[in-house]
């Protein structure tokens, strides 16, 4: 059976903080508001309305862009005001059509949670998720500390589901001497009847700065790992110096190549762009280019560990093998280490550079040129 959805994110956040209210705040690689509208879309809610301030219009649309099927509203002064306004879109609906109502602010929501909840009001004029107290309550008054009971009390949440009818008649006879604080108060003043489906502590909403912390924790299990490896060989010439993980070496000999011929460092910038399956150095770097004639190579690396934020991911760690029978890398390898760092952005210890010689075999042994191998790895949104 079909519903609509409404959710109402037309707030300003003000005990959140951080200036950006809190529904186009970025958890885990994308707006909390989209986390729900994802999962109410994916439910089948249509029409899904999204009630946002004027002022956020753009941002809203840039955030929740590539979903189909979503219409903005301008949201109003107070919450009920911006609930209003999305029940005004649904215009001449029939009354027993369901609508979920559904706070952007409560990012973690399930297609289990909209599924009891669309159960729930098969018997009712509305069903909404509810959780019992834990704590013990107390009461101070006048000096005095009381210990309510906490017997038949309850913490709602959203969403909330009603019959529209019922809450159209809640919301019309709703006197606004008085805030509702939620939907299921206005269904209930006008005797419609509402029942409570088990809640879920991780719908909590974003309410003050510390539940962001706690959402973050909660949203990194909605990323993924990935790795990438990359290689690279260059051939040995004549100089006095060679490049090697962003480090000058003095040597007999140098590295031949277009850019400054650092193995290391672009077997590195293949690994992310491996980890990204964003192709190669050659193809962001052709060496046809002339601009990359004697290019230093941290702006190649720079320019992959950019690639990686840009889509909301982070570097996990990345590893380097050098092969080679000389230089001794070993002397150089924590100035390395600290250079590469320095050019991803991450700590030291998140990155490892080695070395190895083959014993003499192949074409590292017989020092006509030098190899690098290198992985990372990289955790995406999903
Ligand atoms: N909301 C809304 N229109 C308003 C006020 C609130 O659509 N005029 C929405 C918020 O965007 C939020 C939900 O109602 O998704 C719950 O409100 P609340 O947690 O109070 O959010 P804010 O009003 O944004 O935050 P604050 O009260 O801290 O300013
Ligand atoms: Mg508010």
């Amino acid at each position: 059976m079909s519903f609509s959805a409404i959710v109402v994110a037309a707030g300003s956040g003000l005990r959140a903080g951080a200036g950006v209210p809190k529904a186009w705040r970025h958890l885990g690689g994308r707006a909390v508001a989209r986390w729900s509208v994802e999962t109410l879309a994916a439910a089948g809610a249509s029409p899904l309305l999204v009630v946002v301030a004027e002022d956020m219009r753009a941002e809203a649309e840039s955030a929740l862009s590539g979903l189909t099927g979503i219409i903005f509203v301008p949201g109003g002064a107070t919450r009920a005001a911006s609930v209003q306004a999305g029940l005004a879109r649904l215009g001449d609906a029939p009354d027993d059509h369901r609508v979920l109502i559904h706070d952007a602010a409560r990012p973690f929501l399930t297609r289990a949670h909209v599924a009891r909840l669309l159960a729930g009001l098969e018997e009712r004029a509305g069903a909404i998720l509810a959780l019992p107290l834990a704590d013990t309550l107390k009461r101070q008054d006048e000096g005095r500390l009381g210990t309510p009971s906490r017997e038949g009390l309850w913490r709602a949440q959203t969403p909330q589901a009603f019959a529209l009818g019922a809450l159209r008649r809640g919301y019309a006879a709703w006197d606004f001497a008085t805030e509702p604080t939620d939907d299921a108060q206005v269904v209930s003043s006008t005797g419609g009847e509402v029942a409570l489906v088990p809640g879920d502590p991780l719908l909590f909403k974003l309410t003050y700065p510390e539940d962001f912390l706690m959402a973050e924790q909660l949203a990194g299990g909605a990323r993924q790992v990935r790795t990438g490896m990359g290689y690279d060989a260059h051939r040995w010439g004549p100089g006095d110096a060679v490049w090697l993980c962003g480090v000058r070496i003095d040597h007999d000999q140098t590295l031949i190549g277009h850019s400054d011929a650092d193995a290391g460092l672009h077997a590195l910038t293949d690994a992310l762009l491996g980890a990204l399956g964003a192709g190669d150095i050659g193809e962001h770097f052709p060496p046809s280019d002339p601009q990359w004639r004697g290019a230093a190579s941290d702006r190649f690396l720079a320019h992959a560990a950019d690639l990686v934020r840009a889509r909301g991911g982070q570097i996990v760690n990345v590893d380097v093998t050098l092969i080679c029978e000389r230089p001794k890398i070993r002397p150089h390898r924590d100035a390395m280490r600290a250079r590469v760092a320095e050019i991803l952005g991450v700590a030291e210890d998140q990155v490892s550079v080695k070395a190895t010689t083959t014993e003499g075999m192949g074409f590292t042994g017989r020092q006509e040129g030098l190899a690098a191998q290198a992985i990372a790895t990289i955790e995406l949104p999903r």
